[in-house]
């Protein structure tokens, strides 16, 4: 059966047969996949030429954002059955029911990106503990599981954080959103955001009649070219933002984004390099406002169940509230053997890429 992996030493991603899995063991349940998303960390493993291959392998199978529905169970799973749709969790502890979203480096493995295969080839087994149930009227968007779930943790980390620290102020944080960024996570920050009722400002760098920038605006939230995002009458209280949700990666944006964060405002890092250059920036603005506005700033990664439920409830809500807009987040459908050139490049207006396994 068909896997596109990443090879030592090849920035170019390959399509190999890799042997069908046995049927399930003991605890274990079979996966078809139905659907894949491409991702920035698909492009960055192999632009690195040095994926983390799973011991013993020659290579690392791609794939971490995956849509599947369970084939066959093994002796001893009674949480799921075959028919089952299921979207698979990326990290794995190494013990069960620990945070693996909070793990070190070195202290976890994860499919598709660190020293494990992932979700490319049509079947695949996993561990009940791993896979997250999908409800079957979320078949046309929970491939978006993965990457909302990313978004869904910094914000949930933000509003521990600000639920704690500003208690004696607020009871419910409510905060003014500024979205920086126009790729799938960007888009899945506005959905998230949108779904608890926030408004939500965008900065990209797209011109305001572009595809993306009208899709935004699908989502009721604001778009504005970064261009013209700075104006002599801005006033930070009064019109700066409560949450950035920084979804570039790229240090300059995250910079000039911070001059907008509010005082006691978090700015949560979302994107960022595998592969950082670096660039001599003056960091003293961004350090004395964090200081004299009580700043956070928080990076996030990956995410936890608890994430990835709220990803599924908030994309629930969003196709009963903005069919169009979520519709809009899948730009491109791939039959798996033509995808390849899509692990190197992104379509200019594109925002998800997904493989398409043609299952019903
Ligand atoms: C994935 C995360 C993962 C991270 C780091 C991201 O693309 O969405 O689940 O933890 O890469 O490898």
């Amino acid at each position: 059966m068909l896997a596109i992996i990443a090879r030592t030493g090849e920035s170019c991603p390959a399509l190999v047969d890799v042997p069908e899995p046995e049927p399930p063991g003991e605890d274990e349940v079979l996966c078809r996949t139905l659907e894949v998303g491409i991702c920035g960390t698909d492009r960055e493993i192999l632009e690195s030429t040095k994926p983390r291959v799973p011991a013993g392998s020659q290579f690392l199978i791609l794939g971490h954002e995956s849509l599947a529905r369970v084939e066959q169970v093994g002796p001893g799973v009674d949480s799921f059955c075959p028919g089952d749709l299921v979207s698979p969790m990326v990290r794995r502890p190494p013990t069960p029911h620990v945070r693996a979203d909070m793990l070190a480096f070195g202290n976890f493995t994860e499919r598709g990106i660190v020293e494990e295969h992932g979700f490319t080839p049509p079947f695949w087994l996993d561990r009940p503990e791993h896979l997250c149930k999908v409800d079957p009227r979320l078949r046309s968007v929970a491939i978006l599981a993965e990457p909302v779930s990313v978004v869904e943790k910094a914000i949930n980390e933000a509003v521990i954080i600000q639920t704690a620290r500003l208690a004696e102020f607020c009871d419910d944080w409510t905060p003014r959103v500024l979205v920086t960024g126009m790729g799938p996570i960007a888009f899945a920050a506005i959905l998230a955001c949108r779904c608890r009722g926030w408004v939500v400002t965008v900065h990209g760098r797209d011109p305001r009649d572009s595809k993306r920038a009208t899709t935004v605006g699908l989502w009721n939230a604001d778009y504005v070219p970064m261009t013209e995002d700075v104006t002599d009458q801005f006033d930070v209280e009064r019109d700066g933002f409560d949450l950035v949700l920084e979804c570039t990666g790229n240090d300059r944006v995250m910079l000039s984004s911070a001059r907008h964060l509010a005082s006691c405002g978090v700015m949560a890092w979302l994107g960022s390099s595998r592969l950082p250059r670096s660039g001599e920036h003056d960091v003293s603005t961004l350090m004395r406002d964090a200081v004299l506005r009580n700043h956070v700033h928080l990076g996030s990664v990956n995410a936890a169940r608890r994430d990835i439920i709220d990803a599924l409830a908030h994309l629930g809500d969003a196709i009963e509230r903005w069919p169009q807009a979520a519709d809009a987040m899948i730009t491109t459908r791939l039959d798996p053997k033509e995808s390849l050139w899509h692990y190197q490049h992104r379509e200019p207006q594109g925002i998800k890429a997904i493989l398409d396994y043609g299952c019903e």
